[in-house]
């Protein structure tokens, strides 16, 4: 028999855990390995979405045996809301020159894509060698948009989740393992 999930309440809400803090490093080192290899004798600009993709990035990074740099944007769709306003709003744009580069964006989660779609478009329009999105988590079906993520970690379903960089009101990003809303009736 399963042991019974590790749980979390938070005001009237209760959270499971879905990926623990060793399955999340595990598939980390797996992506680290794999992008390592792909950019062999290159030097990428790792673009860190923030808030999110804070934990992600620091870690992912320390698996790479290749050389990189390192950049952050911050753009935000969502403020404390559970589901995505639609309207991208761009907080801090990139320091680096992303001209002529070779790019791979972090993120912590794919929901409905439209981040990822504007960041693609921006990206591009700046003309980089190459660009490349890594996310640790994608949501199922949850998609609005057509796309292509590169490197993923986790599949996961379409339920709110909180925890290693994800946010509960702004909170509980320091959590090691991600934990995931436990619907009503289930
Ligand atoms: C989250 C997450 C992604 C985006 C994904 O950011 O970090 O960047 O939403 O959602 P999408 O695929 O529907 O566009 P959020 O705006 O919540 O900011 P945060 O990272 O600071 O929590």
């Amino acid at each position: 028999m399963n042991e019974p999930k590790q749980r979390l309440q938070l005001e009237d809400l209760t959270f499971e855990v879905l990926l623990t803090e060793e399955q999340i490093q595990a598939r980390i080192r797996e992506l680290g390995e794999i992008i390592s290899r792909d950019y062999e004798g290159k030097v990428p600009i790792l673009v860190g979405v923030l808030n999110g993709a804070f934990l992600f990035l620091a870690d992912l990074i320390r698996t790479l045996s290749i050389d990189c740099e390192v950049d952050f944007i911050k753009i935000s769709s969502y403020g404390d809301a559970r589901v995505s306003s639609g309207e991208i709003t761009m907080i801090k744009d990139f320091s680096a020159d992303l001209r002529g580069r070779d790019i791979i964006v972090v993120e912590d989660i794919v929901d409905s894509g439209l981040s990822v779609q504007y960041l693609k478009r921006r990206i591009n329009s700046m003309r980089p060698a190459s660009l490349k999105f890594v996310s640790l988590l994608i949501k199922k079906g949850a998609a609005k948009v057509e796309l292509d993520i590169d490197y993923v970690g986790f599949e996961i379903e379409n339920k709110f989740v909180i925890g290693y960089g994800l946010d509960y009101k702004q909170k509980k990003r320091n959590l090691k393992a991600i934990y995931q809303l436990v619907e009503e009736n289930s």
